[in-house]
């Protein structure tokens, strides 16, 4: 399969518009996967992606497909026709979060295939995928999805595609990935529309490295897309990155499971075993080319950048070596997570770990646990701040403990990450989303009808205010109809102060946060709140307060009392005495003392919320 005979494409789409779904039915389609296969979303593995329903890693999979002559669009003399097709179909995810995983993607195909709910519309991931690959130049085939639904509009959908983005009308296809319907429409216009790979297979080697993941028995498998050349097994490859050499001890596609082939020329997108054991070899976005070669990298992708910053600790202080062993494997699979050791007063030595939103976040801390079996602990999440101090010197806060290690200096100014939001909407819940991103310190930059019923707002906002809750906020306001993307757009100066949590006077680094000055007083009066309602009474008082500088913003004092577990036990047995004084403290297993208070995860769980 030369080039000519190759198509790259993606398929990108707002959450639940049924990206997978339609993967689903083109694998079946070209006898990939078998028909009823009895496991909906097929590309979708990992459990989480199960449990929750949704894509969250970007899978490749190759197929097959014989191009017939009848299917020809154009004509039946077309010069396409009656030829076998490679197409590489990449099945991306649609939240926000991973909006990365989605542009790593893109890097590696010609063309997309944007679906659309034909009843819901244009949503904002819709307008955030667009933009992705029109700025990488694909070619765009738009696929209104879900026409078998009672209330599709596909004509509605069309206008909005031609007013928002200039698509022509008559080029969108119309398609039930439930009923089959107009699905045999797809692949031809795949074929026809979008075209193939641009690489020469005479040109020296050069592949993209674009993802990993690591398998027991054969070390890291690397995802590559040949750009140029060919590649064989036995060939002796090398990283631009990190000058490391291989020898490619296995080469292959993924039809959908790894398949070797011996070979991958220039277009084609599979995987390589190289013998690479540290997951730290396998650079995302890195070139790989023929050891005795030299050529020009690859342009590569940005560097993900990391919106939300938590502490992850081991649930109990014996696992540290676990949790690391755990966490390098996982983040062979996730190379969006940034991970640095750190060291917390209450929690010993733990990560300080970079998501890419709260969701991400989620999910790292589920794969953990669900995959490598860790029992974890995480602190609040934090935005990354920017402090600057008069002898000049500027440091990134990702952990509001760091704020206290700047003893002596004096702050000259703060800064905190901004976003600007798009939010598509019914217009007859304008009037709440425009009041809810004002208490959010929000600045209105655009209002606009993108048809006789919808609304596109855009919004500069604090990434603070949003990172939480306000999704969950937005949703239940417009009763889901609302949808919601943003992206980043640098920093601006804002009046910040730490706000401390005190437990009997013993200040608590991993509870710490940093917020507006305005909002201290809010902030610190919920925190002391939930605090006091999440731990157990003690046998003594627990005074819980929030503290900024040296001033009190609140105070709760949760009263003394605690349950005696060995008042049921009359006689002096001691062996009996021990078993149930160890039932208790199986109890508070993901417990954390500060001097003499436990703690429970859920503490620093729920604390950034605003509700
Ligand atoms: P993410 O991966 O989470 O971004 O979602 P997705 O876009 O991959 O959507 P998915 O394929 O998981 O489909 C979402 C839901 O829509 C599922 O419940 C599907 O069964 C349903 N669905 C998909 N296509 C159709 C369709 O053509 N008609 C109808 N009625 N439902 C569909």
């Amino acid at each position: 399969y030369p080039p000519d005979v190759t198509r790259n494409f993606s398929i990108i789409a707002h959450i639940d518009h049924g990206k997978s779904t339609l993967a689903d039915r083109l694998l079946e389609l070209t006898g990939t996967i078998k028909k009823g296969h009895g496991q909906p979303q097929y590309l979708d593995k990992l459990q989480v992606e199960r449990e929750r329903g949704i894509t969250v890693k970007a899978q490749t999979a190759t197929m097959f497909y014989n191009y017939m002559r009848e299917n020809a669009e154009a004509s039946c003399a077309s010069p396409l026709a009656g030829r076998s097709y490679l197409l590489n179909l990449i099945d991306t995810p649609g939240h926000v979060d991973f909006s990365y995983e989605v542009s790593r993607s893109l890097a590696a195909c010609q063309g997309v295939l944007l679906v659309v709910d034909a009843a819901q519309g244009v949503q904002a991931q819709t307008v955030a995928n667009f933009y992705l690959a029109f700025e990488a130049d694909l070619t765009i085939i738009p696929v209104i999805n879900k026409i078998d639904q009672a209330n599709a509009e596909p004509d509605r959908v069309k206008e909005q595609l031609k007013s928002l983005f200039d698509l022509d009308p008559k080029g969108a296809l119309l398609t039930s990935a439930k009923t089959g319907e107009g699905l045999s429409k797809v692949l031809p216009a795949v074929v026809e529309r979008i075209p193939s790979p641009k690489g020469l297979i005479a040109s020296p080697l050069r592949m993209l490295l674009l993802d990993s993941h690591y398998d027991e028995y054969r070390g890291v498998i690397c995802h590559v897309a040949v750009v140029d050349g060919m590649l064989r097994k036995g060939d002796k490859i090398a990283s631009t990155a990190t000058r490391q050499s291989y020898e490619v001890m296995d080469v292959g596609i993924m039809h959908p499971e790894l398949t070797p082939t011996g070979l991958l020329l220039t277009g084609q997108v599979g995987y390589i075993v190289t013998g690479m054991r540290s997951t730290h070899e396998a650079r995302v976005g890195d070139t790989l080319h023929h050891g005795q070669t030299s050529v020009t990298p690859l342009p590569g992708f940005k560097p993900a950048k990391h919106m939300v910053f938590a502490g992850v600790y081991p649930a109990d202080g014996s696992d540290f070596e676990a949790l690391s062993h755990a966490i390098e494997r996982l983040t062979c699979n996730d190379a969006s997570v940034s991970v640095t050791k750190e060291t917390s007063g209450a929690l010993g030595m733990g990560f300080r770990c970079g998501f890419l939103g709260l969701l991400h976040m989620d999910v790292f801390h589920q794969r953990l646990e669900q995959e490598y079996g860790a029992q974890v602990i995480s602190t609040t999440p934090t935005v990354p701040y920017i402090f600057e101090y008069t002898d000049g010197s500027k440091i990134t806060v990702q952990n509001p403990a760091m704020l206290s290690s700047q003893p002596g200096k004096r702050q000259t100014s703060a800064r905190e990450p901004i976003v600007i939001a798009t939010i598509v909407t019914p217009s007859e819940y304008v009037g709440g989303l425009i009041t809810l991103c004002c208490e959010r310190r929000g600045v209105q930059l655009e209002y606009n009808f993108i048809d006789s019923q919808r609304v596109l707002l855009k919004y500069k906002l604090p990434l603070r205010e949003i990172v939480v809750d306000f999704y969950d906020e937005l949703k239940s306001m417009t009763s889901g109809y609302a949808s919601f993307d943003y992206e980043d757009a640098g920093y601006q100066e804002a009046d910040l102060v730490k706000l401390d949590i005190m437990l009997n006077g013993q200040s608590v680094d991993a509870l710490a946060s940093i917020v507006h000055s305005s909002k201290a007083q809010y902030f610190g009066r919920k925190v002391v709140d939930k605090l006091r309602k999440v731990i157990e009474r003690h046998m003594f008082d627990v005074a819980i307060q929030a503290v900024v500088g040296t001033r009190v913003v609140a105070r709760e004092t949760l009263s003394a009392m605690r349950k005696n577990v060995l008042a049921k036990c009359y006689g002096g047995d001691v062996s009996r005495k021990r078993k149930l004084l160890e039932k208790q403290k199986e109890g508070k297993k993901r417990m954390k003392r500060v001097g003499s208070v436990d703690l429970p995860q859920e503490a620093f769980h729920q604390l950034l919320q605003n509700k």
